[in-house]
């Protein structure tokens, strides 16, 4: 099965993604994870990337398309779920190129809706594991122990992105850059829409519903 999630930040496309991998068994290619993994080692594209993730921007689609689909021809034959990519219409043209040039295609793109008041209270209440990229939350989804990650007890940490003036921006980007992708993908294939509001368990229940059932068809 190959999947394209779609979301405003915040709407738990991360969080929804660890559910679809134990489920599914499928690759998760996240481009945010990807980015955060370059900048951490110091190479040349994490340098390239950061003052436009700092501000909440998006880094340029030459810069992505290519980073992606590098890792896409990598991806095995079980499938891959993609999280943050595409995030312009043209990224998705060119996504659409490349697994035209293997045979593949998406079959299905997940769309996880969320009010912008509750994305502002998620993200800024956002801590993530260094080490392990566990994501919690301080009122939602505690740690055993304040601070410390379950798996490994590294201190959490929060991601620089997530400050109130940042998310505003990367919201605005949302709705400039990417939410014409729902659209786009309305109109070349299916999309299912989910409200992302709800409790992650609930949330997790219909993805769920609808993958099973794409699956027995
Ligand atoms: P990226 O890392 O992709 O960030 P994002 O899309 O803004 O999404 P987030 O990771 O912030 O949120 P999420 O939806 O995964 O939510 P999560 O599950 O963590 O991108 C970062 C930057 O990289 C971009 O700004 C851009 O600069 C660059 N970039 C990346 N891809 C790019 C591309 N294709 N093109 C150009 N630039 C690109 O959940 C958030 C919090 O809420 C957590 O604390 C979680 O515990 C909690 N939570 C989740 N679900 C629920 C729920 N149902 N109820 C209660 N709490 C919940």
């Amino acid at each position: 099965m190959r999947i394209v999630l779609l979301g405003a930040p915040g709407a738990g496309k991360g969080t929804q993604c660890k559910n679809l991998v134990a489920q599914y068994g499928l690759l998760h290619l996240s481009s945010g994870d990807i980015l955060r993994r370059h900048r951490a080692n110091g190479t040349e594209l994490g340098e390239k990337a950061q003052s436009y993730m700092d501000s909440g921007a998006l880094v340029p689609d030459e810069i992505i398309i290519e980073m992606m689909t590098e890792e896409i021809k990598q991806a095995p034959d079980s499938g891959f779920i993609l999280d943050g990519f595409p995030r312009t219409v043209n990224q998705a043209v060119e996504l659409q190129k490349a697994l035209a040039g293997t045979g593949r295609n998406i079959d299905a793109v997940l769309n996880l809706k969320i009010d912008d008041r509750i994305v502002v209270e998620r993200l800024t209440g956002r801590r993530s594991c260094p080490q392990c990229g566990a994501v919690y939350h301080i009122k939602n989804l505690k740690p055993k122990v304040q601070g410390v990650c379950d798996h490994d007890g590294t201190e959490l940490v929060q991601r620089s992105d997530d400050s109130p003036d940042v998310v505003a921006n990367r919201l605005e980007t949302y709705y400039r850059q990417s939410e014409p992708l729902v659209e786009y993908y309305k109109n070349n294939g299916t999309v299912f829409d989910f409200d992302a509001g709800r409790d992650p368990d609930e949330v997790k229940a219909s993805v769920f519903e609808k993958l099973d059932a794409l699956v027995k068809t």
